[in-house]
C-alpha cells in the first residue's frame, strides 16, 4: 500500500468506529492529503468519496480525468461531461449506498452547490462534519511531511535574511512584500503560502493588515509575516523590525513578546495541552502589564493548510503529541502607534520541541 492507500485505510477504520457510511472530500488540503490529487474548488463538481467499505472513488469533470490518473492512479474515477452536468454521474456513483447511507461526513470547506447535489442523491442521509475523523491523521506529521515543512521554513528564513539587506525606508509595504515573495520563489519554493503581510508604522498595530501603498519611513516599526509552500506544505514566520533606532517603548514591548514566545515554546512537549501553551504566552505578557494588548490566540497548526489544527488557544484541551506542528506567535498591539509579533513554527518531538525557523528573534534594526 502507498501512503494514500494507507491514509484512506485508516480513515475507513475510523468510519467503522464512528458508524459513518461515507466521507466526502472537496478540493483542498484534505483531497490532496488523502488522494494525492487536488485542484482549486470551482463550480464544476469535483469530489472524492470514501465509503466505509469498498473502494474510494472520484466524481470529477471529464477534463480532469487524465490529471487525476497521473497523480492519483489508485482510485476509480466517475467522470461527467460539461454538456450533461454532474447529477446523473453522481447519482450512479452513489447508487450502491443510496438506501444504506445513513451518516455522511462532509468536508467543512465544501461548496454549498456540491453539498446540495449530494443531499439530492442521498435523501435518507444525515450530514455531519468530517474533521473529527480526518483531524488526527492530519495533525501528526510523518517524516516526509516534517522535512517538507522544515524546508519551507528554511526558505522563508533565507528570504528574510536576504531582504533585510535592503534599504526599507522609501519602499512601500507592497514593494517589500514582493521582494520577500521573489526571494522565496528564487529559493525554490512553489509559491507563497498566503498573502504576504507587511505592516509598517501605525499599520503594524493591525494584526491582519496586508501590504498596502504606505511608504516606510525612518522610525517605523515593520511587521513581516509571510511563508511559502514546498510540496504543498506551508511555512509561516513573523519578525518585527525597526527602521532606524527603536524607541524605548518599542524595545520594551519587543522584549516582552520575544520572552513570552520563548517561554511558550520551551513549554511545548508531548503531554502538554494546547491551552497550557496559550496560557504561558498570555501569562508572560500579562505579567508585563500588556495582557489587554494580546488580542489573538497564541498559534495554529501548519501543514497543507497554513491554518489548521491544532489551534493553540484558551479552551482547547487537546493534548500535544509527537509530530504535531504549529506556530507560537504572541503579539501586542497599540492602536494608532505600533505592534509587535514574533512567530515561529515548532514541532513536538518525542520528548520536547524543535523550532523549524532558525532566524534570530532579537529586535532587528534595518536601514
Ligand atoms: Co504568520
Ligand atoms: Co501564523
Amino acid at each position: 500500500m502507498n501512503k494514500y492507500q494507507l491514509r484512506v485505510h485508516t480513515i475507513q477504520e475510523s468510519l467503522r468506529e464512528q458508524r459513518a457510511s461515507l466521507l466526502v472530500v472537496s478540493p483542498g488540503a484534505n483531497m490532496l492529503f488523502l488522494s494525492g490529487f487536488s485542484d482549486q474548488s470551482s463550480e464544476r463538481l469535483l469530489l472524492f468519496f470514501l465509503p466505509q467499505d469498498g473502494d474510494p472513488f472520484f466524481v470529477a469533470p471529464e477534463l480532469y480525468a487524465d490529471q487525476i490518473m497521473a497523480n492519483s492512479p489508485f482510485f476509480r474515477i466517475h467522470a461527467w461531461k460539461d454538456a450533461e452536468g454532474p447529477m446523473q454521474t453522481l447519482a450512479c456513483a452513489l447508487a450502491p449506498c443510496r438506501q444504506t447511507a445513513r451518516s455522511v461526513l462532509v468536508d467543512e470547506g465544501m461548496r454549498a452547490d456540491s453539498l446540495l447535489l449530494i443531499q439530492e442523491a442521498l435523501p435518507q442521509a444525515r450530514f455531519a462534519p468530517a474533521s473529527p475523523v480526518i483531524r488526527r491523521l492530519r495533525m501528526r506529521k510523518d517524516q516526509e511531511e516534517l522535512s517538507l515543512l522544515a524546508e519551507a521554513a528554511s526558505i522563508a528564513d533565507h528570504a528574510l535574511a536576504e531582504i533585510s539587506q535592503l534599504r526599507f525606508s522609501g519602499l512601500t509595504e507592497r514593494e517589500l512584500a514582493r521582494a520577500l515573495e521573489e526571494a522565496m520563489v528564487a529559493g525554490s519554493a512553489e509559491g507563497i503560502a498566503f498573502e504576504t503581510l507587511v505592516a509598517s508604522g501605525p499599520n503594524s498595530a493591525l494584526p491582519h493588515h496586508r501590504a498596502g501603498q504606505r511608504r516606510i519611513e525612518r522610525g517605523d516599526v515593520v511587521i513581516l509575516d509571510f511563508g511559502c509552500r514546498v510540496g504543498g506544505y506551508c511555512s509561516d514566520i513573523t519578525r518585527t523590525v525597526v527602521c532606524g533606532e527603536p524607541a524605548p517603548d518599542v524595545r520594551a514591548a519587543h522584549q516582552v513578546v520575544a520572552e513570552a514566545q520563548e517561554q511558550a515554546v520551551r513549554a511545548v512537549r508531548p503531554g502538554a495541552t494546547a491551552q497550557e501553551i496559550d496560557q504561558i504566552a498570555r501569562g508572560a505578557i500579562a505579567a508585563a502589564g500588556l495582557g489587554e494588548r494580546f488580542i489573538h490566540r497564541t498559534g495554529h497548526g501548519v501543514g497543507l493548510d497554513v491554518h489548521e489544527e491544532p489551534y493553540i488557544v484558551a479552551g482547547n484541551p487537546l493534548t500535544l503529541e509527537q509530530g504535531m506542528v504549529f506556530t507560537v506567535e504572541p503579539g501586542v498591539y497599540f492602536p494608532g502607534q505600533f505592534g509587535v509579533r514574533v512567530e515561529d513554527v515548532v514541532v513536538v518531538t518525542d520528548s520536547s520541541v524543535r523550532r523549524l525557523n532558525r532566524y534570530s528573534r532579537a529586535l532587528q534594526i534595518v536601514r
